[in-house]
């Protein structure tokens, strides 16, 4: 395949199916090689097709064994059979039945889309379009449908039958080596949310009462001897629960829940309905084999899949365009759930890193897309930071805007009218202006404009009239496609900081909305407030309120005294950012700027050690955060061009160290003193002392590295936990000699049977930003914990490597050769790994000539590979264009 070659689906190109299927009758006699899947649709024209259509079904790698048309074998002419599609030349105008008999292969499906076997368990993954590798079929998610579905296994190789909905029936036969079991889903679904799993697994269970009034069965599957390791995801799905029936008043809907644990899975995990189904790596848990990282994200993951059972499930999407209609939307409820779970101001600022560090600089890139793009080629590849994590974004924006009343108002209201329909995101918004009286004809700019703005801040005080005059103003840099933007709609949450704290906003400005808000609609305004008697400091987009780049004319010195007397969390800890990022923009960009770095430090450092002294002791999880310098990537983008990654890097440690030497005995003060030596408990207090101890311990290590070594093999040996050893592992890896070696040696062989913390020491070694970490990489290829078969491994090591700014960016060009190798290998069986393994290259057009030039002749090596999958030539072919 070439991109060129492949068909450019558009969203003006819509139209509604030409037929439905009202029920689907599945019947799947699961076999390693030989599974036969029988599937009885019940069809009818729709009235809001074309009356003349013939009826084409979807397939893909699929091959026909028998079609009947109401019970009568067809006969060859009256249709074709090709891999890729089913056509009926002339379907009656009239309600039928058709009996479609196919045959798959589980096990040679390494794509891992439509059913597979992984680690000896049967699974499937349908969306986006798997389900086609099942049966032909009408695989668009506006085609809902009610299924049934039978299945049957060896009992010996698959135990556990399970599919969406409720069970029905099941029993044994063939004298008991066989059994079955029938799931009926009374709810409509598309075929993307086809689910079924089969094998050998061990579960742990638990009664749950919905709020009102229904009982549910959840269980939580895993691999044979894994059940302890279930404990915390249950416990997550049940506060996840709760917490919607709360915040949204969203019951479940079935009598039972299943979450299943696979190991070989493309993504994170899939909402399929009653039965969704996880990597594992998001869903096992325990103290010794996950980090407090693992354990809250598996808390967002499990929330995220079962909050889609209303935010995609229930309410679905017409068409793939409105993607960001289910994932925006659940990111958004997973983000608020954690928030409320754990640390709102801690989990906020986790979420803007993400955010910045991936959708931002995919947004400044090549491959920038808007929220709801307008054309694909292939759809797998929109599954993005920008549709998930700017579509939450954009979700946020809107409750500031309408206010939290309005906003649960047209959430209420969006339930009642979409449900069991595949909605717009048109159909989204019109609830929301309904529910808040608002016009959002500007603010739906979001949805269809790409690239992040920037936001041009400055300030006037008059000492005389007493007033201050904030003067705003935004502009998007053209993205591919869009050479053109227009203002979009920006909620810029503010305060006004003086002396004493925060200063009573007055002003009879039209773009101010009260209650510290601003909105900026128009590519400038100013805002004027009164009665001042002090010159005041702008505490501008607190909690971080649009996504945008903000250049604000605040020195350092008022910066650091926002980061002291501001009372928005966000805002102190951004404050301490751009300080930081200011000095590392600028020493990244000139090298002769380094000695500058410094001077920073001890600025820093003056106002870090009180803090570190005074407060993080109260709240350690944020001042973890404080700590944490802004990522090598964000700097390189706020460079934007010319880039180069060895300067970025050098800057960064530079600041680091300089930095740690300031704090250096608070520091190990830290380490010392939130030692608990209390058993590990993995709730966000206990995680965010360690955060900062943590944090403390890697300052220490590049500050001086032989009190770090000591430290941190002191750390790995009393480790009670992972979190704690890993980052013993990490601390070390800054240590170039014989003892890091040999940690790394002691490391591999205490979890030499935890393929999932074996991934975390793989990326460890693979983010070592030294010029010797590419050969590393090779040979870690050849190691047994290694395989090119499972995307956890691939994303461990080879993702690790790409994300390792000096070394996949080595001045030779090896280490873009040596991803793109590995994308062009992998293609073969698993494209869709290999094409998110290919967007590693979406930086490439800011480098420096020399790295740049490098990068492009991969990134054409890759295009022109004959054969290439569609998702693979997308993403080259969008890379260079
Ligand atoms: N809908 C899933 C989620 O966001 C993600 C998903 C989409 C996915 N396509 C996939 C997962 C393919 C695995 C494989 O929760
Ligand atoms: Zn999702």
């Amino acid at each position: 395949m070439r991109a060129e070659d492949t068909p450019l689906i558009r969203l003006e190109d819509y139209r509604p199916s030409d037929w439905l299927i009202d029920t689907v009758d599945l019947d799947i006699r699961l076999h390693h090689n030989r599974t036969r899947v029988r599937s009885l649709l019940s069809l009818r024209p729709n009235p809001a097709g074309r009356p003349d259509a013939p009826l084409v079904l979807d397939g893909d790698e699929l091959s026909l064994s028998a079609l009947r048309l109401d019970g009568l074998l067809l006969n060859d002419g009256a249709y074709t059979a090709t891999p890729q599609a089913l056509t009926l030349h002339a379907p009656p105008r009239r309600r039928f039945t058709l009996m479609i008999d196919t045959e798959v292969d589980p096990s040679a499906n390494t794509k891992l889309m439509g059913l597979y076997r992984s680690s000896r368990v049967y699974c499937t993954q349908c969306e986006a379009d798997g389900f086609r590798r099942i049966s032909y079929f009408l695989d668009r998610p506006d085609v809902m449908s009610v299924y049934t579905v039978r299945l049957e296994a060896a009992k010996m190789s698959a135990p556990v039958l399970l599919s969406n909905g409720n069970l029905v029936a099941a029993g044994e036969i063939a004298g008991g080596e066989r059994h079955f079991s029938v799931w009926h889903d009374p709810h409509p679904k598309p075929a993307y949310l086809f689910a079924l799993v089969g094998g050998a697994l061990d579960h742990v269970r638990q009664d749950y009462v919905t709020a009102d009034g229904r009982s549910v069965e959840l269980a939580v599957y895993v691999e044979p001897g894994k059940a302890d390791r279930a404990g915390w995801a249950m416990d997550c799905l049940v506060r996840c629960m709760r917490w919607d029936e709360r915040v949204f008043g969203r019951n479940y809907d079935l009598d039972v829940f299943n979450v299943v644990a696979v190991s070989d899975f493309n993504m994170g995990a899939m909402e399929n309905k009653g039965l969704n189904i996880f990597n594992d790596k998001y869903v096992l848990a325990d103290p010794q084999t996950a980090t407090d990282g693992d354990y809250a994200s598996i808390e967002a993951i499990i929330a995220h899949e079962y909050f889609h059972n209303w935010t995609g499930n229930r309410i679905t999407c017409r068409d793939w365009f409105q993607l960001c209609l289910k994932e925006g939307l659940t990111v958004f409820r997973d983000q608020e759930f954690s928030s409320d779970e754990r640390s709102r101001p801690v989990k906020r600022i986790a979420d803007v890193r993400t955010l910045r560090t991936t959708q931002f600089s995919e947004d400044a890139g090549p491959l920038a897309h808007p929220v709801r793009p307008r054309a694909y080629k292939e759809i797998n590849n929109f599954y993005t930071p920008t549709v998930y994590e700017k579509g939450a974004e954009v979700i946020r924006m809107l409750k500031v805007l309408i206010g939290i009343e309005a906003f649960r108002a047209g959430m209420d209201l969006y339930f009642a009218r979409c449900d069991g329909k595949a909605a717009t995101i048109e159909e989204f918004l019109a609830c929301f202006a309904e529910a808040s009286g608002k016009d959002l004809t500007q603010f739906a700019r979001w949805y269809e404009q790409a690239g992040t703005p920037t936001i041009i801040a400055s300030g006037r005080y008059d000492a005389g009239a007493r007033s201050f005059t904030l003067d705003l103003a935004q502009t998007t840099a053209p993205t591919p496609g869009q050479p053109d933007k227009q203002p979009v709609v920006l909620p810029v949450t503010l305060g006004l900081i003086g002396r004493a704290g925060d200063l009573p906003l007055r002003t009879t400005s039209a773009a101010y909305a009260g209650d510290g808000l601003i909105v900026l609609d128009q590519p400038s305004l100013s805002v004027t407030f009164s009665d001042l008697d002090e010159q005041p400091i702008p505490s501008l987009l607190r909690g971080f309120s649009a996504p945008v780049r903000l250049e604000l004319d605040l020195a350092d010195a008022d910066l650091l005294r926002l980061f002291s007397a501001d009372s928005d969390s966000f805002n102190r800890w951004q404050a301490v950012q751009t300080v930081a990022s200011r000095a590392l923009v600028g020493a990244g960009r000139n090298t002769a700027k380094r000695d500058a770095l410094a001077a920073t430090a001890g600025e820093l450092a003056e106002v870090l050690i009180p803090f570190l002294r005074d407060q993080a002791p109260a709240d350690p999880a944020f001042a973890a955060q404080v700590l944490r310098l802004p990522a090598q990537a964000d700097i390189a983008r706020e460079i934007g061009q010319a880039v180069d990654p060895d300067a970025i890097h050098a800057a960064h440690r530079g600041l680091s160290a300089e930095i740690g030497r300031r704090l250096g005995p608070h520091l190990l003060a830290l380490h010392e003193t939130l030692d608990t030596k209390a058993p590990y408990r993995p709730d966000a207090a206990s995680a965010g002392r360690r955060a900062l101890r943590n944090e403390a311990l890697g300052l220490i290590a590049l500050t001086s590295p032989e009190a770090g070594a000591r430290l941190a093999e002191a750390q790995f040996a009393a480790g009670d936990n992972l979190t704690d050893r890993l980052a013993a592992l990490a601390a070390m890896t800054l240590v170039p000699g014989e003892s890091r070696e040999e940690l790394i040696g002691r490391f591999a062989k205490s979890y030499a049977a935890e393929p999932l913390v074996l991934d975390k020491w793989l990326m460890a070694q693979a983010l070592i930003p030294e010029a010797g970490t590419l050969d590393r990489v090779r040979g870690l290829m050849q190691h047994p914990a290694f395989s090119l078969g499972n995307p956890n491994r691939i994303r461990a090591l080879i993702g690790g490597f790409a994300a390792n700014l000096t070394q996949f960016n080595r001045p030779d060009g090896e280490g873009y050769g040596f991803v793109a190798e590995i994308v062009i290998a992998l293609d073969r069986t698993n494209p869709q790994v290999a094409s998110r393994l290919l967007g590693s290259f979406k930086s490439w057009r800011m480098l420096e000539p020399g790295r740049k030039a490098l990068a492009e002749a991969k990134l054409a090596m890759v295009a022109q590979t004959p054969n290439l999958s569609r998702d693979v030539a997308d993403i080259a072919e969008r890379a260079l264009g």
